[in-house]
C-alpha cells in the first residue's frame, strides 16, 4: 500500500507544475501555489504557461488530486510537505539570487510559529540553490517564526534536486535515472522514500513508456552533496558539450570528421554516447546558470580558480562566434547579406530563449549589418518581444527562407530536417549556402539540392 500525502508546491514554472501533476498522478493530494494571478487563472481553465508537448493534456487528467491557489499560508497548515519550486535566477554576479527562495521560507516560518502539528512539515527545496542553502531555509524559518511567535517552528528540511529536461521534463519525472534526497534526519528521507515509491517501483499506471519497468535507484545522502550534485550533473553535462565542440574545431583543422569520432568515443561505456553533439554549444535557463553559479561559489574561496568550468564557458562563448566567421568565409562582408536563422529557441521541444544561441547570434549579425530573418516552429512571437528591430520574425519556413545569401540552422527542431530542400534552394539568393549549428542536416541531401554545406567538425 502506497501512504497518500498532502503535498504543497509553491512555484509554478516548469519544474514546479510537472512535479505537482507527477505526485498527482501516483495518487498524491497537490495544491499548486504562485503568486502570479494571472498565471494561476490560466492554469485553472487548463492553460500550460511553457511549451511542452503532451504536458496540457497530462496535466487536464489530474482533476481533484491537484490544486491552485495564490495563498500560500492556508495551504501550508493542511499539508505534510512543502516544496519550494521557485525561481533562482542569476545575480549579476554570476551567484544564484535566492530572495525567491528566502520569501517562501520566512513566510512557512511564520505560519508554522505556534501552530501544533503532530507530525514535523517537510520542506523540500527543488529549486537549484547554492551548496549550504539547506541550512539557509531552515535559518529562515526560524526567522520567520520569531517575526510572529517565540521562534518554535515544527519541520524538517530535504533537499530534492531535480534533473528534468525542458521539453521532456514530464518524462523525465515519471521515468527519472534516479532520485536524489539530501537530509539529516532519516525519517525525513524515508518519507520522501514513500512519497516516490511508486516511481521507484514504477508500478503507477501509465501508457507514456511502454518499455519494461526496472526499479529506480533512489539516493539519500546529506544536504550539502545533494546540493553538489545538482551542480556537478550539470557542469559535467556542459563539459561533455563543450569538450566535444573543441574536438570537433581541431577535427576541422585537421580534416577529421567530429560525427565519427563522438560515434566511436561514445560506445565506450567509461564515456557514453549522449550530449556528445558538436555544434554551437549549450544554452537555455540552467546549463549557463549552474556553471556560473558554481564557478562564482569556487571563486568565494580566496586563491581557487575553478580553471576547467573557465574553460567549459569559453569554448561555449567560441562556439557562437564560429557561426559568424564561417559566413564570413564564404560570403566576406556581411552588410546588406540577409541570413535566416533556423530555430530560435535554446534548444527544440520548448519556446524558451534563455541564454538561446539565437539572439547572440542574431545581435551580433545585426551588428555587423546584416538583415536577419528567423523562424522557429513554436518561439516565433516570444522572439518578437525578446529583440525588437534586431531580427524579423516570419512564420513560414519558406518565407524565411526566400532571398537568404545564407540560412543558420540554430535550433535542431525536426521539421528542419524534413525540409524542401530544393524549394529552399530555388527560393535563396544563388549561390545558396547553409551553415549548420546543430550538425542536424545530411550533407549529402543539402548539397544535392545545390547548397554548399557547412557543419561543425567536418575537415
Ligand atoms: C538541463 C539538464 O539536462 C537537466 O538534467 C537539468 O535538470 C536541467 O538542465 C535543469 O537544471 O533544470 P535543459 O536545460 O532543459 O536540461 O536542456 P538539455 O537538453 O540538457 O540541453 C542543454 C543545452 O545543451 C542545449 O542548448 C542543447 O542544445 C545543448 N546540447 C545538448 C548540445 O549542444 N549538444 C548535446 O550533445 C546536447
Amino acid at each position: 500500500m502506497t501512504e497518500k500525502y498532502r503535498v504543497m508546491v509553491v512555484g509554478c514554472g516548469h519544474v514546479g507544475l510537472v512535479t505537482g501533476a507527477s505526485l498527482a498522478h501516483i495518487g498524491h493530494q497537490v495544491v499548486c501555489v504562485d503568486k502570479n494571478e494571472e498565471r494561476l487563472s490560466a492554469l485553472t481553465e487548463g492553460r500550460v504557461p511553457f511549451y511542452e508537448p503532451g504536458f496540457g493534456e497530462f496535466l487536464a487528467q489530474s482533476g481533484s488530486r491537484l490544486q491552485f491557489t495564490t495563498e500560500l499560508a492556508p495551504a501550508v497548515r493542511e499539508v505534510d510537505m512543502v516544496f519550494i519550486t521557485v525561481d533562482t535566477p542569476q545575480g549579476k554576479d554570476g551567484s544564484a539570487d535566492l530572495s525567491n527562495v528566502a520569501t517562501v521560507a520566512r513566510t512557512i516560518g511564520r505560519v508554522l510559529s505556534g501552530s501544533h502539528r503532530e507530525h514535523p512539515l517537510i520542506v523540500v527545496n527543488k529549486s537549484t540553490v547554492p551548496v549550504g542553502s539547506g541550512d539557509y531555509v531552515s535559518m529562515l524559518i526560524r526567522d520567520g517564526a520569531e517575526e510572529v511567535g517565540d521562534g518554535n517552528a515544527n519541520f524538517l528540511v530535504a533537499s530534492n534536486p531535480e534533473f528534468l529536461r525542458e521539453g521532456t521534463a514530464l518524462y523525465d519525472s515519471l521515468f527519472p535515472d534516479r532520485i536524489v534526497v539530501g537530509a539529516d534526519s532519516r525519517e525525513t528521507l524515508d518519507s520522501l522514500r514513500a512519497l516516490y515509491k511508486p516511481i521507484i517501483e514504477q508500478s503507477f499506471s501509465t501508457e507514456l513508456d511502454p518499455r519494461p519497468k526496472v526499479a529506480i535507484p533512489f539516493v539519500t545522502t546529506d544536504l550539502a552533496s545533494a546540493e553538489m550534485l545538482k551542480y556537478a550533473a550539470n557542469a559535467f553535462l556542459a563539459t561533455k558539450i563543450s569538450f566535444i565542440n573543441e574536438i570537433s574545431n581541431l577535427c576541422e583543422m585537421v580534416g577529421a570528421d567530429v560525427g565519427s569520432v563522438a560515434y566511436g568515443i561514445g560506445l565506450d561505456r567509461r564515456i557514453g554516447s549522449r550530449f556528445l553533439s558538436a555544434g554551437i554549444g549549450w544554452g537555455g535557463s540552467c546549463f549557463p546558470k549552474d556553471v556560473a553559479a558554481l564557478r562564482s561559489m569556487a571563486y568565494e574561496y580566496e586563491g581557487y580558480q575553478p580553471m576547467l568550468l573557465d574553460a567549459v564557458v569559453a569554448v561555449n562563448e567560441r562556439q557562437r562566434k564560429h557561426v559568424i566567421s564561417k559566413l564570413q568565409r564564404e560570403l566576406h562582408t556581411l552588410k546588406g547579406k540577409r541570413i535566416t536563422l533556423l530555430g530560435l529557441s535554446f534548444k527544440p521541444n520548448t519556446d524558451d530563449l534563455r541564454e538561446a544561441p539565437s539572439l547572440k547570434i542574431a545581435h551580433a549579425l545585426h551588428s555587423l549589418g546584416a538583415r536577419v530573418v528567423g523562424y522557429d516552429p513554436v518561439a516565433g512571437k516570444a522572439t518578437m518581444m525578446r529583440s525588437p528591430g534586431m531580427l524579423k520574425v516570419v512564420f513560414d519556413p519558406y518565407e524565411a527562407l526566400a532571398g537568404a545569401h545564407a540560412a543558420v540552422v540554430v535550433t535542431d527542431w525536426d521539421e528542419f530536417r524534413a525540409l524542401d530542400l530544393e524549394r529552399a534552394a530555388s527560393l535563396m539568393h544563388k549561390p545558396p549556402l547553409l551553415v549548420d549549428g546543430r550538425n542536424a542536416l545530411d550533407v549529402r541531401e543539402v548539397e544535392a539540392a545545390g547548397i554548399r554545406y557547412r557543419g561543425f567538425g567536418h575537415g
